[in-house]
């Protein structure tokens, strides 16, 4: 493990130089995609009028890389900023238009009240766990992803990665309806997402007042029948999550299958291509993000030592080939938004950068 920490402690200082270096140049903004190899940024000013604008979910994961930053060196400037940035977020506590409250506060307020025990911050995190909470439709058992709430009955294998929030929050107050709305969106996840090998599903569309699946298509993956590798991800850590809080054994069987696949399916290097059918492989891009999700998850089931060491091998691996170079704002290249759209394909990506700061922490500082 001495020489991995020594690898992953330079990985962490190319990630801080980055941070500092970007600081100056990101001001108020909000990083979201690189294009190439600069950022293009989000000004959280417009995201009620762009409420469908591609970064509107992400601007939560800049500042945890912040707080993280704050963590690791203690330099105030990187705390100053952060709070600077939470302000300018806080106002969307208060909105359930979308499902991505988990995505925008828990690495902003909830990794900062972890960080500095301000009960401002735990405040706010818990008024956007009230949001979330009020976006789950009883009938269908989940957490709907966005529109009005008699209305839809769309649910996503993203959704996953908003419950963080609900478990932070049942973790502070105790508060069973936390508890109770993240068991459910995961139990009903596990139902209608998880195929038989492991593999996941994209979207759901359900009838909003019957509960009943209408279909399943997908946004961002290859096909409705394929599995888009970010979404395994995001159902990789959410599972994880669920396992740690909810300790059901079904739980830990889906998340064994999901990394099964995941390792199965994946070139020998870890880092899946964008989507795990892509008919081009190994003609097309890969997701280091996925990657990075990935690992952090697996680093979150403590004590599953087989988990640990596949998260230490995809670090590895993201350490030794897919550091984006110096004169690039990113930390993380290779990354995939969005392929069927074709845009920002093998760039950076800010929640690539999050995760991947993020396990690296975990498994020099914290697990390991
Ligand atoms: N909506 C989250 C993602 O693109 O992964």
């Amino acid at each position: 493990m001495d020489d991995r920490k020594e690898v992953y402690k330079l990985a962490l200082e190319h990630a801080l130089n980055k941070i500092e270096k970007n600081m100056d140049v990101l001001k108020d903004s909000f990083p979201f995609v690189t294009i190439n190899g600069k950022w293009e940024l989000c000004k959280e000013e417009d995201w009620d009028l762009n409420i469908f604008k591609d970064g509107y979910w992400c601007n939560g994961f800049w500042i945890g890389m912040l707080w993280l930053a704050y963590r690791l060196t203690k330099k105030d400037k990187f705390k100053k900023r952060a709070y600077v940035l939470c302000r300018l977020i806080e106002p969307r506590k208060n909105s359930n238009k979308i499902h991505d409250l988990g995505f925008l506060f828990y690495p902003s307020f909830c990794v900062g009240y972890e960080v500095v025990k301000d009960e401002y911050l735990k405040s706010v995190g818990l008024t956007a766990a009230d949001s979330l909470l009020s976006r789950f439709n009883d009938k269908i058992g989940a957490i709907t992803v966005s529109g009005e709430l008699d209305k839809s009955g769309l649910i996503a294998i993203d959704t996953m990665m908003n419950l963080p929030l609900l478990w932070w929050a049942y973790e502070k107050t105790g508060g069973r309806r936390y508890y109770d709305v993240a068991y459910r969106h995961a139990f009903t996840t596990m139902q209608y997402f998880v195929r038989d090998d492991g593999s996941t599903y994209h979207i759901a569309e359900c009838d909003p007042n019957s509960g009943q699946v209408r279909g399943k298509t997908t946004l961002q993956g290859y096909s409705a029948e394929s599995c888009w590798s970010r979404g395994q991800a995001w159902a990789i850590y959410g599972f994880a999550l669920v396992y740690r809080h909810a300790k059901k054994k079904e739980f830990l069987i889906t998340a064994e299958k999901l990394v099964e696949y995941y390792i199965v399916t994946c070139p020998s290097d870890h880092v899946p291509y964008w989507d795990f059918n892509a008919p081009d492989i190994p003609n097309t891009v890969k997701d280091s993000s996925a990657a990075a999700i990935t690992a952090s998850g697996l680093l979150k089931f403590r004590g599953k030592k087989e988990f640990g060491d596949i998260a230490l091998n995809i670090l590895d691996s993201l350490c030794k080939c897919y550091l984006a170079e110096e004169d690039k704002d990113g930390i993380l290249k290779q990354g995939c938004f969005n392929k069927p759209k074709g845009t920002d394909v093998d760039e950076s990506l800010i929640w690539g950068d999050f995760y991947f700061m993020e396990a690296l922490t975990e498994a020099i500082y914290i697990g390991k």
